[in-house]
């Protein structure tokens, strides 16, 4: 039978592995858009292509990386209320900063706020589970202290 703090690990490694196959999708997206600027030496989406790198690739990556090695803090409410303020804001966020740069139409910049706020909320949320929740799940613990449960055995 599992215990309890297993099928916490496993619940922590499945989201582990969506935020971390969220972030290549990103990675390819920045990528690809690093390749059309060098090609085109056009610029102008430059902050676009700085964004889905650091905020999709790095900071998705990351996250992932976190909560599956603290399930702890993977598998809280603020886990799931970063994971899907930053998903919803962000495809919105880069999409509306795109067309605002290369059209200059100012028409979506209240969304591209709104995405913005919605992101930086989920940051929060991600401290905020940080601070509260990151520990030594028990399970690792005791794997910490071979030598005693040697001597016990
Ligand atoms: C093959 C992969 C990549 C290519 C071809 C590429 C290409 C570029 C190009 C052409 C620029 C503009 C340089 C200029 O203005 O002179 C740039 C800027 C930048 N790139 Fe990349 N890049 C790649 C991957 C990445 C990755 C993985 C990250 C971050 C994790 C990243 C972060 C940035 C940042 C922060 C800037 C500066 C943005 C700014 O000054 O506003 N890039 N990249």
């Amino acid at each position: 039978m599992q215990t309890q703090a297993t099928t916490r690990q496993e619940q922590a490694a499945r989201a582990g592995i969506v935020w971390i196959k969220l972030a290549v999708l990103y990675l390819l997206i920045g990528v690809a858009l690093g390749i059309a600027m060098g090609a085109s030496r056009d610029f102008t989406l430059r902050p676009v292509h700085a964004h889905v790198n650091l905020l999709g690739w790095t900071t998705l990556a990351l996250s992932g990386i976190i909560y599956t090695l603290f399930p702890q803090a993977g598998t809280t409410r603020l886990a799931r209320v970063h994971f899907w303020l930053l998903n919803l804001a962000l495809p919105v966020m880069m999409g509306s900063l795109a067309y605002v740069l290369s059209t200059g139409d100012a028409s979506v910049v209240a969304m591209l706020v709104i995405a913005e706020i919605t992101a930086a909320i989920s940051i929060v949320a991600l401290a905020a589970n940080i601070f509260m929740n990151l520990q030594v799940s028990k399970d690792v613990a005791g794997e910490c202290q071979p030598d005693k449960k040697a001597a016990a055995a």
